[in-house]
């Protein structure tokens, strides 16, 4: 195998389930809950932003309860040592709007479908650490308009951050795939996007995602044990 330098790790909501966090299409997910077009389009919002905000503040609630598990400190340990252990970079890219990765101790972390701890202003462009709630239309502290939304990526608009994620998937030679099944584009692209750059693919997951054929090796089990193995292995302890 050709010398490991670069990493870049894409997490899913399966990095974040033994924190007690639903994903979203498992059996009883948040999908199941919920329906996507009612609660995570821009049109959703537009026709009845009380029932969006109340979600995401509901969200935004539940996630601030929640500790980050063996995985997410794995993956944070990995990020902290690899650049001194091997000279490379880590980036773990992930889906998740919770912020147990940094909460975990990870620095190079990129949210490409927004955070919930974050409020976009719609009228001013002003991004805004936010803990509470936003049904109330609190005015923006930038502004001071009554126009903030979830800082989410909704279906039909663009994940962020496209650009750096294709730039450090040029760089890596090993792309990882943790807790995510695939099934939304461009994250469930970037496996073959990866492989067609040169870098080797590992998927961590509790069962086959959608795009497995891509991967050169599968590992399968919970991410809070695999996650940390792979880690130990990779870092030599
Ligand atoms: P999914 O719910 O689609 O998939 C979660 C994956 O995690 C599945 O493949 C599970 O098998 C796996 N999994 C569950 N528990 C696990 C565990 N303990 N250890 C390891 N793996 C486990 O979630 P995502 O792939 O993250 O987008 O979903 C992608 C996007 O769809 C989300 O970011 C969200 C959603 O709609 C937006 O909200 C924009």
């Amino acid at each position: 195998m050709q010398h490991l330098r670069n990493i870049v790790i894409l997490t899913g909501a399966g990095i974040s389930a033994e924190s007690g966090i639903d994903t979203f299409r498992s059996e009883g997910g948040l999908w199941e809950q919920h329906r996507v077009e009612d609660v995570a389009t821009p049109e959703a919002f537009a026709r009845d932003p009380d029932l969006v905000l109340r979600f995401y503040d509901m969200r935004r609630a539940a996630i601030q309860t929640k500790q980050p598990n063996p995985a997410h400190v794995a993956l944070a340990r990995l990020d902290r040592e690899w650049p001194k252990r091997a000279g490379g970079e880590v980036l773990i890219v992930t889906q998740n709007v919770d912020d147990l990765h940094e909460r975990g101790g990870a620095l190079n972390v990129l949210h490409m479908h927004g955070e919930h701890l974050n409020a976009w202003c719609t009228a001013c462009d002003a991004r805004h650490r936010w803990t509470g709630p936003l049904i109330q239309r609190p005015p923006c502290p930038s502004c001071e308009e009554p126009a903030l939304r979830p800082d989410i990526v909704w279906f039909g608009e663009m994940p962020y951050r496209m650009d750096d994620i294709y730039a450090a998937l040029s760089e890596a030679d090993l792309f990882v795939s943790i807790g995510t099944s695939g099934a939304v584009y461009p994250a469930g692209g970037l496996v073959r996007r990866a492989r067609d750059l040169g870098a080797q693919t590992l998927e961590l997951n509790l069962e086959r995602s959608k795009g497995s054929a891509w991967f050169h090796e599968t590992r399968l089990g919970p991410a809070s044990e695999i996650v940390p193995a792979w880690v130990d292995e990779l870092l030599g302890a």
